[in-house]
């Protein structure tokens, strides 16, 4: 379905619902009540001349003045009646009641009134006397007078009648169709007392009755009544007038109608037919409201549909082709031209822009690697291919690669974008005290998420060890490198990089190179200068430390340690009350060799955790830092420990000594203090890896 076509099926369900209104409020109906009446009802008639409201009633004749030989109508002005009912399915069936009073003026009634049904509601002239204003001598039975009539004679005035007290149906002339006579039934109608009167006409089958219900002068209901059946329909035409008429001739009465009320009737036909419209109208409504739903689906489509075309293209690219190769300009533009506002920290590897790639509607971060030296040697297809196996690899606990590029010295990845930022920057929240608000962000990190970060980084590690079919080494484990979404979910990034980029303008794409960040480098990187499956254990280990204690490897643990009065065993470190800096891993042994794991866990957390969680993360921490990488655990088993339950290591009381090499000619090496040497005079990383164990061992 293409759009136009909403555009026009949103018109034609707004010309089907105004058909449906107009169809819906054509109706036969017509209803009104006069309990009484008075001169505020004159709008709702026509009078003829001398007719009136007069006394509470309508005086169908004169009641003042001349009232002798005169006729009248009365015509309800307001509406007329429908020959048909709404679906023109049959006549229109009614119901109307009244309350006449005929007041004779000399002992002798003349000539007597009726309620008419008529096309032609204009009194005929010289219709008094006899022809009780419903026709005259003229047109007396001619079909043009479209009448019915129920007329109440109260004056004999022709032979066939049968009295002058009767009521009768008229059919176009005022010779009844048929006469009732009231007289056997004690029914006096020109007796100046009420006479109720109501008529009922079937459309569907033609019945038209009439009861005339007297209150007898000695108690009692005095009745009558008569029916036919008629086809309103050979007499009438449409818009009918409803009227009154009466005259008078020689004798005089008054004709009055007192009250009076009329309604049609909806059938069962037409109920039928109604309930019918009814569920038409509701389906109808429903189908405009299914069309509204379409058309808004259609344009929600439209304006959704780039940004679903740009991520389903995204992941159809990264899965088929590899991840997106970026062009510099784009990236440029997505970071406006890797302006500093757009900053979200700065590595060892190079620093990392927040960008926003338009034609993904993408949020990402940008990691623009510093080359130093471009290296001309490297060709692009080997580094495509290291970035292709990388972005391939897909883990919850690892950020994705989704692209890069590669234009002459620039190096830029493009990584998936955690808004919460590093683990890192919560940790050390409480190192920069004088922002309270970084102190609330660190009281963020409660103990369930610290552990539920450290299962899911030992979870990444373990994919990129033993989950895929290549043997991903990190390389560089640490919080600044562990991203933290919105659950804080840990999410592991810059992995395998390694052997990509360079750091510090060395060149470390061979399996050979060294890379990391001190204080995470184990002891014989500074022998093998490689990295290994155990180096990544060991770096685990100082990160599962960091996280438990909220202190930085190498120098947050010093001065404020000896003050700690928790920690008096250890103040032979600081006899001479100098800062000590020690490493977290010497640090955490020794405070386990004294039976105080607990005491390793952050003060931030004020003793908020579970117990034997802590104690078990210690363990496992000193067991991946073991200096003998042979005896450390393989990151599978930490994770069974974690998370399988598997037994928790039982790491030595006292930190044992390096052995190297690990095989053969073993021989113990003192090493000096790991942090120490990393924030002492030597900062060259490159120098420590040319280290030979000699230069180690002196102290
Ligand atoms: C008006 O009505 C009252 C009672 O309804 C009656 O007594 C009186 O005679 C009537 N007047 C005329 C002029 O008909
Ligand atoms: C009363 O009116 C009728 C009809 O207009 C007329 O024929 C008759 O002569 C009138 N009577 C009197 C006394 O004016
Ligand atoms: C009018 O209609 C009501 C019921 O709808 C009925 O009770 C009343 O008697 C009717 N007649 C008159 C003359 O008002
Ligand atoms: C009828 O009565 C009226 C007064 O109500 C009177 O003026 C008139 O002459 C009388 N007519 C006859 C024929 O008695
Ligand atoms: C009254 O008279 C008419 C005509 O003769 C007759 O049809 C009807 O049955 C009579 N009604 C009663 C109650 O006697
Ligand atoms: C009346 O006549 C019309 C047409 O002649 C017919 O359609 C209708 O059904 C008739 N109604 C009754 C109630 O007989
Ligand atoms: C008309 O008569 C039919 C048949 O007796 C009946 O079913 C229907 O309800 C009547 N309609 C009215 C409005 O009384």
């Amino acid at each position: 379905m293409t759009i136009p076509n909403t555009n026009s099926m949103l018109s034609f369900s707004c010309m089907v619902s105004a058909a449906i209104v107009i169809l819906g409020r054509t109706c036969s109906c017509l209803h009104f009540t006069f309990p009484s009446f008075n001169p505020g009802n004159r709008d709702d008639f026509s009078f003829s001349p001398g007719s009136a409201i007069s006394n509470n009633s309508l005086q169908i004749t004169p009641n003042a003045g001349n009232m002798s030989h005169r006729s009248g109508r009365v015509v309800y002005a307001r509406e007329t009646l429908k020959l048909w009912n709404s679906k023109r399915t049959a006549l229109t069936s009614f119901r109307t009641e009244f309350v006449l009073n005929i007041l004779p003026q000399n002992g002798t009634a003349g000539e007597g009134m009726a309620f008419m049904l008529t096309n032609n509601p204009s009194l005929p002239s010289d219709s008094s006397g006899q022809w009780l204003g419903i026709c005259n001598s003229q047109r007396d039975g001619a079909k043009t007078n479209r009448v019915v009539a129920v007329e109440f004679d109260t004056r004999q005035s022709y032979a066939d009648e049968f009295d002058g007290n009767h009521f009768g149906f008229d059919f176009n002339s005022i010779k009844s169709f048929r006469q009732y006579p009231l007289s056997n039934q004690s029914i006096i109608l020109a007796s100046g007392s009420d006479v109720w009167v109501s008529m009922a006409y079937n459309g569907t089958t033609g019945l038209f009755g009439v009861d005339l219900v007297q209150h007898s002068t000695i108690g009692g209901q005095l009745k009558s009544s008569g029916s036919l059946i008629v086809n309103l329909s050979h007499y009438l035409a449409d818009d009918i007038y409803l009227v009154f008429a009466g005259s008078t001739g020689d004798f005089t009465q008054l004709n009055q109608i007192k009250s009076w009320n009329f309604t049609t009737v909806e059938n069962d036909a037409t109920v039928g037919i109604r309930v019918g419209i009814k569920v038409f109208l509701a389906i109808a409504a429903l189908v405009i409201f299914s069309t509204c739903l379409v058309g808004v689906f259609f344009m929600w489509r439209r304006l959704t549909r780039q940004r679903r075309l740009a991520n389903r293209n995204l992941e159809k690219m990264i899965d088929a082709h590899g991840p997106v190769k970026f062009k510099l300009r784009e990236l440029r533009r997505a970071t406006a031209n890797f302006s500093p506002t757009r900053k979200l920290g700065r590595g060892g590897s190079g620093t990392v822009y927040l960008g926003h790639i338009n034609r993904m509607n993408l949020e990402v971060a940008v990691k623009r690697v510093s080359m130093g030296n471009a290296d001309s040697n490297r060709g692009e297809q080997e580094f495509v291919a290291e970035v292709n196996t990388i972005s391939k690899l897909s883990h919850r606990n690892l950020v994705k690669l989704i692209g890069w590029c590669h234009e002459g010295s620039e190096l830029l990845l493009v990584y998936e974008y955690f808004p919460m930022g590093s683990l890192d920057k919560l940790l050390y929240a409480s190192a920069r005290e004088s922002n309270s608000s970084s102190e609330i962000s660190a009281l963020e990190l409660t103990w369930d998420r610290r552990y539920k970060i450290i299962c899911g980084v030992a979870s990444a590690l373990d994919y990129l060890h033993h989950g895929s079919s290549k043997r991903v080494l990190h390389r560089d484990v640490k919080p600044s490198n562990v991203m933290l979404d919105e659950d804080y979910n840990a999410r592991v990034g810059d992995f395998g990089l390694a052997r990509v980029i360079q750091y510090d303008g060395i060149t470390h794409h061979s399996t050979q190179a060294v890379a990391g960040t001190r204080g995470y480098m184990a002891y014989e990187c500074f022998f093998t200068g490689r990295a290994s499956l155990d180096t990544d254990v060991y770096a685990f280990g100082v990160f599962i430390m960091e996280v438990v204690s909220g202190r930085s490897p190498s120098s947050a643990v010093k001065y404020e340690y000896m003050h700690d009065s928790d920690h008096r065993g250890m103040e032979d470190y600081s006899s001479d009350g100098h800062p000590l800096t020690m490493h977290i891993v010497d640090w955490t042994w020794s405070l386990y060799g004294e039976g105080k794991a607990l005491h390793a866990a952050d003060r931030l957390l004020d003793g908020e955790f579970e117990q034997t969680q802590v104690d078990c993360a210690v363990r496992l921490a000193l067991a991946c830092c073991h200096p003998n990488p042979r005896e450390r655990p393989s990151i599978r088993t930490v994770v069974q420990v974690l998370i399988d339950g598997a037994p928790v290591p039982e790491p030595p009381v006292n930190k044992p000594a390096f052995v190297w090499p690990p095989g053969g000619n073993q021989r113990e090496i003192e090493l000096p203090d790991v942090g120490l040497l990393f924030t002492g005079g030597a900062r060259q990383q490159n120098s420590f890896c040319s280290m030979t164990s000699t230069s180690l061992t002196a102290r």
